[in-house]
């Protein structure tokens, strides 16, 4: 069985707690120094975007297969307020709060899949994967 982390995000320090632990798997996976940079990043990015905006939730990291390839997966999970409108939520520059709006598409663009689903009241779900080419 693939091993399976999870972070609860409740506060900054879960931040650096899941960015930690999303680097060491990804090294243990066999990603490059710059990959794993970009993983903690992206990270980082969608655990701060619970802390601002749904004040807690929960990060879950593993490795993750589809049959040709494989590499790390991050799911990002809270039950906050949810987002309105995705597709603008998405867009550079965005942003609801004090922040510079470029985490949710910085992230997608530093990850090969991004998947976002928000219900308004319910909360939001983010998958994100970064495929191994080696
Ligand atoms: N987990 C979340 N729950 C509710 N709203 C969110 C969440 N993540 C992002 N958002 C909304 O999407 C917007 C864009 O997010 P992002 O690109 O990270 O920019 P920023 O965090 O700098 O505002 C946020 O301003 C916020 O309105
Ligand atoms: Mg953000």
């Amino acid at each position: 069985m693939d091993e399976t982390i999870n972070v609860t995000i409740k506060s900054d320090t879960d931040i650096v707690l899941a960015r930690e632990q999303g680097r060491a798997l990804a090294e243990k996976l066999g990603f490059t120094q710059i990959e794993m940079t970009v993983i903690a990043t992206a990270i980082s990015e969608i655990a701060r975007n619970i802390i601002e905006h749904a004040n807690s939730g929960e990060i879950i990291l593993c490795e993750h297969h589809n049959g040709v390839r494989h590499g790390i997966q991050i799911i990002a999970t809270d039950q906050g307020p949810g987002i309105p409108d995705v597709n603008k939520a998405m867009q550079d520059d965005y942003s609801t709060g004090k922040g510079l709006g470029l985490g949710l598409p910085g992230s997608k663009r530093l990850m090969d899949e991004f998947d976002i689903q928000s219900t308004v009241g319910g909360g939001t779900v983010v998958v994100m994967r970064k495929w191994k080419y080696t």
